[in-house]
């Protein structure tokens, strides 16, 4: 009797004992104060957390941008890589345009104008695109005459090309004197610009298939004399032509 008592006492221990350790082990698991007042919460998800504010803030903004770019679409992402990277190139410098190189680019460009002015209706357009060519045709003839015509002359030692050019641009110039800031009047204008394109047309020709690939073919620094000619160019174009 006495043993089954103490039997029994003994069970009901246990049975404390083990609703204790359950207690116990809930409160470890699942506990119940407030998340809002912890103050160690959410610290394992903070890698910047030992930072100071203003080592932070830098990266912080960074990393804000980067998710206002990429959470709302891929669109959004493609663009954030483009911003990006855009930022990392640099400026590219001009690259140097040798002599040849540099009036071939000057005939195309007005072969181009004249080109425009014969599919044009307008009178003011008509005027704005003569006056574009004028300008241009001036400070080309005076580039290759300054600079240019002189040094192939004295590379191929010539007495018959440079001459003759230089003949043809003084027929240029009384062409430009003819209708520059002329009002566009009809038949008569659109004749002396029709002229004036087949002579600059024949100039551009024999300059382009005979005066030039002498000139390559002699020791001239072509780089150099480039170089010298766009700065004179550019004094020329800032003064008006
Ligand atoms: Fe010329
Ligand atoms: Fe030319």
């Amino acid at each position: 009797m006495h043993g089954k008592r103490l039997s029994r006492r003994a069970a009901l221990w246990r049975a404390e004992r083990a609703k204790a350790l359950l207690s116990q082990a809930g409160a470890g698991c699942c506990p119940t104060r407030d998340k809002g007042s912890d103050p160690d919460r959410g610290k394992g998800l903070r890698p910047m957390a030992h930072l100071s504010d203003e080592v932070r803030r830098p990266y912080a903004a960074q990393s804000r941008s980067a998710r206002d770019f990429t959470s709302n679409s891929p669109g959004n992402s493609i663009r954030y890589i483009m911003a990006t990277a855009s930022k990392k190139t640099s400026p590219r410098t001009p690259k140097p345009q040798d002599a040849i190189a540099l009036l071939k680019a000057d005939h195309k460009k007005v072969s181009g104008l004249f080109e425009e002015f014969q599919s044009s209706r307008s009178a003011a357009k008509k005027k704005k695109l003569v006056d574009q060519i004028c300008m241009e045709l001036t400070v080309h003839t005076e580039i290759e005459e300054e600079i240019f015509y002189p040094a192939v002359k004295a590379a191929l030692k010539d007495k018959e090309l440079v001459p003759e050019a230089n003949v043809e641009h003084a027929s240029i110039k009384d062409l430009i004197a003819q209708v520059k800031g002329v009002e566009p009047d009809g038949e008569m204008y659109n004749a002396r610009v029709k002229v004036m394109s087949e002579f600059v047309k024949h100039h551009v020709k024999e300059e382009q298939n005979e005066m030039f690939p002498k000139a390559k073919k002699t020791t001239l620094d072509m780089l150099e004399l480039g170089a010298r000619m766009a700065a004179r160019k550019a004094e020329l174009l800032a003064a008006g032509g």
